[in-house]
């Protein structure tokens, strides 16, 4: 057990050693001791403080964690009033701010020194002093008075509680911003849309909300960061001649400072770095809204003064605004290649982040749901850098009454509005689909490369190329039209020799005889892959059995669910696919039917297979080919339905849901065997 003198000893230098290191870690992003040291450190004096509890100080490391909750801010006097900065929006605007400088100092014909820096755009807070100890910290309110918000402010890592001995003076005050990194920014919002919490616009506010709210512990969760950019009053020491020589006297106090600061010379060096740090702006881990330029001498900054409430020493030169207000004109949708309607909010032209906006993707319905957007609503746009036009969220305030009604894909594109087949929304899905898969020209070049791909209709040499070609030039508009091709048509196309294209033709030709698992394949049915092609032509035997079956019946194959049911029969019903199965049927395409459930029987026939893993000899392709020449089927996901899990060396998942299901296992020999006992007595 300690004496309490030895207690106290203990708590002076661990405090100090922790205060070191979170500034390492927080300050200057380059910790010097692992993250377990540093929880050592930090539970050896939470221990020590419940032993003592009356050595607690708020200065210590443990109070970051946040005090408990206030019933309202104090008000705090500001000594030296916290004033605002003049705004230059153009190069002009610098201009004229660098000459009224000059004329003020009466050295119209010298460069003037400027100290460069980031405009962070977080907000105003000071933070005072007393012998290197955080007594106090407010916020800027209407810059005479602010909130005392101390207890929040201690739980922001980056500022410091106790200034390192011997460099402080006996009273400071210290200006800078409190903001939220971006990358905090994106997890706390990630969280809050997970748990249904408060979901903020952007960074600012997010820091603004946790800072000034009433408890310190939900501040602390925030992980708000805090840069430097000047002082307010100082006692016991002198100071610096220059601004950039305060700044780096603060960081010698371990206050974050601006990395990006610059010493520039005249206007072009102004402009200059307005725009390295405009190119910067947005892989910077902080948002800022422009540069701020201040004269770096201070004595001249003293005989240039204030005009009303804003230093004539100092300008800020904002970047053009990411962020602007406008009117969704109407939503509209774009269907995709695979069919997907996504809509798109038209909105009032505005000019964002350097450009002109006049449209926003808005996603699917579930974003239009989440974001309640309603045509005639006021939307906050956003465009960042490069990034594409966002519509952040709806300015409720300004939402037109009676409200408009809520916007629902399906009800205004009930079909689609490119080729007008019927829209739907499978239960359960996040996107809306044109069931026009075969006809719709969206949907055309997509359609057609799966059609011709080799495990559907394999019409060998029909890429890309040739179906773009095809496509632009109108040769081809469903896959029937393929079947109509001619040798002069195809070698006319680019690079399409005499020879290609009569191997092409070939091909196409050759491919007129398949099966009927390669054909219903090759339609491109949402959600019908290889194994359920094969499973539905062999449950139904024939074209026109499947053409006709209902939803109940197609649930009656294996591994078919409702989800799958519901795709097959929207894409059946949808009467421009089947003019196109019509029309290939006319072209000649054919397959020889097979008989019926179980009548090509294989020594496997009716029992599913799951592989997994690595086999030692096997590949999978060959192991799925010898199971299926065998009549059995390879599913890729285990159900009660499968009769066979296959396992090799480091399986997946579907090893632990066949343990769970309880299903038979196989190793490659067994398999093997299984192949061969049952080939045996066929
Ligand atoms: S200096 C006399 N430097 O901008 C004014 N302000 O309109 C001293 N700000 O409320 C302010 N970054 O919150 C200064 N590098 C920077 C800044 C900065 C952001 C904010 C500050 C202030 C506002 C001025």
């Amino acid at each position: 057990m300690l004496t309490r003198a030895q207690a106290e000893e203990r708590l002076k230098a661990l405090r100090a050693e922790i205060e070191y290191h979170n500034y390492r870690y927080y300050v200057l992003d380059d910790p010097v001791i692992p993250d377990a040291e540093f929880d050592r450190l930090m539970q050896e004096l939470l221990a020590l403080e419940a032993a003592w509890p009356d050595l607690v100080t708020p200065d210590s490391p443990s109070q970051r964690v946040g005090a408990a909750p206030a019933k309202e801010f104090r008000e705090v006097q500001h000594r030296l009033p916290m004033l605002s900065l003049n705004n230059a929006f153009t190069d002009e605007d610098v201009i004229a701010f660098d000459r009224r400088v000059r004329e003020g100092l009466g050295r119209l014909d010298a460069a003037v020194e400027y100290a460069a820096e980031p405009k962070f755009d977080g907000l105003a807070v000071a933070l005072h002093y007393e012998h290197g100890r955080l007594v106090q910290g407010a916020t800027r309110g209407d810059g005479y008075a602010g909130e005392d918000v101390t207890a929040n402010l201690r739980t922001v890592r980056s500022i410091p509680l106790r200034l390192p001995e011997g460099e402080a003076p006996a009273w400071l005050e210290v200006r800078g911003e409190v903001l939220m990194l971006k990358r905090d920014f994106q997890r706390l919002n990630e969280e809050a849309r997970a748990s249904g919490g408060k979901v903020f616009a952007n960074p600012r506010n997010a820091a603004a909300g946790s800072l000034r709210q009433l408890d310190p512990a939900i501040t602390a969760r925030r992980r708000l960061t805090f840069f430097a950019y000047g002082i307010g009053q100082v006692e016991g020491t002198g100071l610096p001649p220059t601004h950039a020589g305060v700044m780096d006297w603060l960081a010698r106090l371990h206050f974050p400072v601006a990395a990006e600061r610059r010493l520039v010379k005249g206007v072009d060096g102004l402009l200059a770095y307005y725009r390295e740090l405009g190119a910067r702006r947005h892989v910077l881990p902080y948002e800022i809204d422009g540069a701020v330029y201040k004269v770096n001498n201070l004595a001249d900054q003293e005989r240039l003064g204030f005009v009303a409430r804003a230093p004539r020493f100092a300008v800020a030169h904002k970047y053009p605004a990411e962020e602007a207000v406008t009117v969704v004109e109407a939503i509209e949708v774009n269907v995709g290649r695979t069919g997907a309607l996504t809509p798109v909010a038209r909105l009032k032209p505005v000019f964002v982040g350097g450009v002109t906006v006049s449209n926003a993707t808005l996603h699917n319905q579930d974003e239009i749901d989440r974001k309640d957007v309603r045509v005639g609503d006021s939307v906050i746009v956003r465009r960042a850098g490069d990034v594409i036009p966002e519509i952040v969220g709806v300015v409720l305030e300004r939402r037109p009454s009676p409200p408009p009604p809520r916007f629902d894909i399906l009800q205004h594109y009930p079909v689609c509005p490119v080729c007008g087949s019927r829209v739907v929304r499978e239960p359960g899905e996040a996107v809306t689909r044109c069931t026009g898969g075969l006809y719709c020209p969206a949907q055309r070049k997509q359609a057609l490369l799966h059609f011709a791909s080799r495990r559907a209709m394999d019409i060998e040499g029909l890429g890309e190329k040739l179906v773009d070609q095809l496509v632009d030039r109108g040769l081809v508009e469903t896959p029937a039209d393929l079947y109509r091709l001619d040798l002069p048509t195809l070698a006319g196309l680019e690079r399409m020799a005499e020879k290609s294209a009569g191997n092409l033709l070939a091909a196409i030709d050759k491919s007129r005889e398949t099966t009927l698992a390669r054909f219903i394949y090759a339609l491109g049915i949402p959600n019908v892959g290889e194994a359920t092609a094969r499973d539905l032509a062999q449950h139904f035997g024939s074209l026109d059995a499947l053409l006709g079956a209902d939803v109940e019946r197609l649930q009656q194959v294996p591994e078919v669910g409702p989800v799958v049911a519901r795709s097959i029969r929207d894409f059946l019903d949808e009467p421009h696919n089947r003019q196109v199965i019509e029309a290939l049927r006319a072209a000649g395409v054919h397959w020889r039917e097979a008989a019926g459930k179980g009548s090509t029987p294989g020594p496997l026939s009716g029992k599913t297979f799951v592989l997994t893993g690595t086999l030692p000899h096997l590949s999978r392709d060959q192991a799925k080919e010898m199971i299926e020449a065998a009549g059995g089927r390879v599913s890729g996901s285990v159900s009660k339905k499968t009769d066979y899990v296959v396992v090799g060396a480091e399986p997946g998942s579907k090893y632990d849901r066949a343990l769970e299901l309880k299903i038979p296992l196989l190793d490659e020999e067994g398999l093997l065997r299984l192949l061969g006992d049952e080939s045996d007595t066929g």
